[in-house]
């Protein structure tokens, strides 16, 4: 019933390194060709860890925008935006937090990890609480079903299905709900089926308060009924309305088998990263100063790749040619160390040409960028609003 769409978003955490670039962005870009896709920076979720420290986030928010458009994420194809500038989604978080038990939140399993591993800073914030279900507004608010993300965001993905599915019940319908329910509404038992009907009437036609109470006490004592019979009984009684909110499908990306400097998964926590659109001079030392096989001290030893970070790269980066070559080579000492990481350097080099290449333009000029991020703002929120219109008047904020 509605397009397949696509969204997803990154914190700002400043310049990306080829980790993302293999993680996720090369992800992202072979979606643009396949769905309509939203692609946006989680500026606000910067802000739920960094809240005493919120300078820095724009810059950071405007760099790694540059860095989405250098690995080849087109503004013809995806809409790239910020989510503080369509505030819609602060609405929706507002809204939807009427109706989140506070036991959801907490149990969200990020909760008491993350504050742990942060614990230098105090996270027992409101808005620390509230970050799976300002994540959930991102994704509602744009009826997405496909939200591709890591491994360990599919928990928010799964509280925000259990999210939609509750708004759903409480303020509106499920397709074929009417027929559903009038199904459920026969499990009662006919006598009571009538009674029920009876009062369903008294209140659509006469909003008869006294009458909701009555029937729902007859369902509260009828123990036949399922929990979302139930729940569907208790929404036709009332009347609501149309399904609302999507659920989202996520899509799993796979964890980046990036391997950094050290041989450790290349992460900014770790130093051991290279950016993006990192010169060539600097990538080229950062290759040449890597750790090699600890055993193989001296040229003339023979080494073993399998304890050898540069090999890592070389399953990442080369053909079954070169990496033979290496094989052999290294443990038979007929190689040396540089070597062996020329061609690394040289596919890194490669891989990032194009990239450097399309970033210049809004290096040199980046009300390019602020240019790009208007216009995915603008989509963004002509489909926000949509939604917003229809959560608005489920919720009974239907002025006009
Ligand atoms: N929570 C995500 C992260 O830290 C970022 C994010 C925020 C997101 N809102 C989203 C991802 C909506 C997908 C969809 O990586
Ligand atoms: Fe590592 Fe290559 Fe040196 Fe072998 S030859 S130790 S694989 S860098």
């Amino acid at each position: 019933m509605y397009a397949e769409r696509v969204l997803s978003g990154m914190r700002p955490t400043g310049s990306l390194h080829l980790g993302h670039y293999h993680g996720v962005l090369k992800n992202w870009v072979k979606l643009q060709d396949e769905y309509p896709c939203l692609f946006f920076v989680a500026d606000w979720h910067a802000l739920t860890t960094q809240y005493d420290d919120p300078r820095g986030i724009e810059n950071s928010a405007i760099e790694m925008v540059i860095d989405w458009l250098a690995a080849g994420v087109d503004p013809e194809k995806a809409s790239i935006f910020i989510q503080s500038m369509v505030p819609e989604h602060a609405e929706l978080h507002l809204l939807l937090s009427m109706m989140t038990p506070l036991g959801w939140l907490e149990r969200v399993p990020t909760y008491k990890d993350q504050q742990e591993k942060l614990s230098h800073k105090d996270l027992t914030t409101y808005g620390f609480l509230g970050y799976p279900l300002l994540m959930s507004a991102d994704i509602l608010i744009y009826r997405a079903d496909k939200v591709p993300v890591g491994e360990d965001q599919i928990p928010h993905v799964e509280f925000t299905r259990e999210l939609a599915r509750r708004f759903n019940h409480m303020y509106g319908r499920e397709p074929g709900f009417e027929d559903k329910a009038r199904e459920a509404v026969k499990k009662l038992g006919s006598k009571k089926a009538r009674s029920f009907e009876e009062l369903r009437r008294a209140f659509q036609e006469r909003g008869d308060g006294e009458a909701v109470a009555r029937a729902q006490a007859l369902i509260a004592e009828a123990p036949s009924l399922s929990h979302e019979d139930r729940e569907r009984v208790l929404g036709y009684l009332e009347g609501t309305g149309k399904m609302i909110l999507v659920e989202p499908g996520y899509l799993l990306t796979e964890a980046s088998k990036m391997p950094g400097l050290d041989g450790q998964k290349m992460s900014k926590s770790y130093g051991n990263t290279i950016t993006l659109r990192e010169d060539e001079a600097s990538v080229t030392q950062k290759v040449r100063r890597m750790p090699t096989d600890p055993a193989r001290v001296r040229r003339s030893d023979a080494g073993d790749p399998e304890r050898c970070p540069v090999w890592q790269l070389h399953e990442v980066y080369s053909d079954a040619g070169c990496r033979d070559w290496v094989q052999q080579g290294c443990r038979s000492a007929g190689i040396g160390c540089l070597d062996c990481k020329q061609p690394v350097i040289d596919a890194i080099l490669k891989e990032q040409a194009p990239m450097r290449e399309r970033a210049r333009m809004y290096l040199e000029d980046r009300s390019l960028v602020r240019k790009i991020i208007a216009a995915g703002n603008e989509r963004a929120r002509v489909l926000a609003q949509e939604t917003m219109h229809d959560v608005r008047a489920a919720m009974g904020l239907d002025y006009r």
